[in-house]
């Protein structure tokens, strides 16, 4: 795709300024944020040319990388249609960005986004908002087809002036070079942090940040409890859930958190082994002495995108609790030993040990 037509090109950004204005406003209802997500995949599907793994059954496949596993082209479009998600991300971004220009009103803030997919959601809305002057980007895209759509998009928009760098390569590994960078912007995950390499990606890109820079999300927080599914779902067809089932819930607390200031204590504690960290420690868990019928262990996604901005639960399905399951029924006393792998397969695994009952004592 070369340039569109000046008129054309100017209708377009017209359209992502009217797009983006309705998903920055908190007042919006879901079905307009909604609404507004397909506007925008239409728009940049017939630009970039990619069909959304929504239609064509053949872009529904994922790639397992050396860290994770990489979403197709298609998968990757049809992540931006979890609206709520689409419209959080984007008002931290653009408040994150004109605080930024307010108190540096000189400095163009440089924004690092790794896995854009070819929708590039998160730069290209924000070009309805700020000038190339204003901000620049550097981007990473694993994935062939996802690079090359994005880059069509950059072409069609004209939108070459707000890119300091564009490169088709794996994140977990990139080495930034060029401006510091003032705020990341990602959203390479699924519940629990399951799967694909959004950990690995912070943990790699965090300490590589200007000072006083800002990630989003702003913290992503994994929590264990104990919970009874079945009665969460009796009698709805899903959120919110039901009040008698929720009130089952236990919590039995942090598993780990991922945000600026581990990420930077850890490198600053073990900087020559922090790179090749593949376990990342996380505290085990007792089931408390008197257990109601809520007997699975679920591990549950709180995701702050930014630091007031919370997507909560039942807003995406990055933030469905983990209902595990393949863990057999917790009884009293039972210890789940608890551990985050980086790596090809990332993840918490879990080991469940009943400790036996005993007679001697000393
Ligand atoms: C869930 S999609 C997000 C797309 C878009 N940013 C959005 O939020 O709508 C995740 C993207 O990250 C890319 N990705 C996955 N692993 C990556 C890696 N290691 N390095 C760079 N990009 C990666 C995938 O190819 C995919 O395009």
């Amino acid at each position: 795709m070369t340039a569109l037509p000046t008129p054309e090109r100017d209708r377009r950004r017209g359209h992502l300024r009217q797009l983006g204005d309705v998903l920055i406003n908190p007042e919006e209802p879901v079905e307009r944020l909604r609404a507004a997500c397909a506007d925008l995949e239409e728009i940049l599907i017939e630009l970039h040319g990619v069909p959304s793994a929504v239609t064509a059954e053949d872009q529904r496949y994922r790639h397992a990388s050396d860290f994770g596993e990489v979403i197709s082209p298609g998968y990757a479009i049809s992540t931006m249609q979890d609206a709520i998600r689409t419209a959080k991300f984007l008002r931290v971004l653009v408040a994150a960005i004109r605080k930024r220009r307010a108190e540096r009103p000189d400095e163009r803030v440089h924004i690092l986004y790794p896995g854009p997919g070819p929708n590039a959601p998160f730069f290209i809305l924000a070009t309805a908002y700020f000038s190339p002057e204003e901000i620049g980007y550097t981007m990473i895209e694993y994935m062939q087809e996802s690079f090359d759509g994005a880059n069509r998009l950059i072409q069609a928009l004209a939108f070459e002036e707000y890119v300091n760098d564009f490169q088709h390569g794996d994140a977990v590994l990139y080495k930034h070079a060029g401006p510091p960078a003032h705020i990341l912007i990602a959203e390479i995950m699924q519940q629990g942090l399951r799967g694909e390499p959004q950990f690995a990606i912070f943990k790699n890109l965090v300490p590589q940040l200007a000072e006083d820079s800002d990630i989003i999300p702003f913290r992503i927080e994994l929590r264990a409890g104990l919970t009874d599914p079945e009665s969460e779902f009796k009698g709805v067809k899903g959120y919110p859930l039901a009040a008698a089932g929720l009130a089952l819930r236990q919590d039995l607390g942090r598993i780990l958190v991922l945000d600026q200031e581990t990420l930077i204590e850890r490198h600053k504690r073990e900087p020559k082994k922090y790179a090749r960290l593949q376990d990342w420690e996380t505290p085990d868990f007792k089931a408390p002495p008197v257990i109601s019928n809520a007997t699975t262990f679920t591990v549950f996604t709180i995701i702050h995108i930014g630091e007031d901005v919370e997507l909560r639960e039942g807003e995406s399905g990055l933030t469905m609790p983990l209902y595990r399951r393949d863990i057999p029924v917790i009884a009293p006393g039972d210890d789940i030993r608890c551990k985050f792998k980086l790596g090809a397969t990332p993840g918490l695994v879990f080991e469940h040990v009943r400790p036996r009952m005993r007679i001697l004592q000393d």
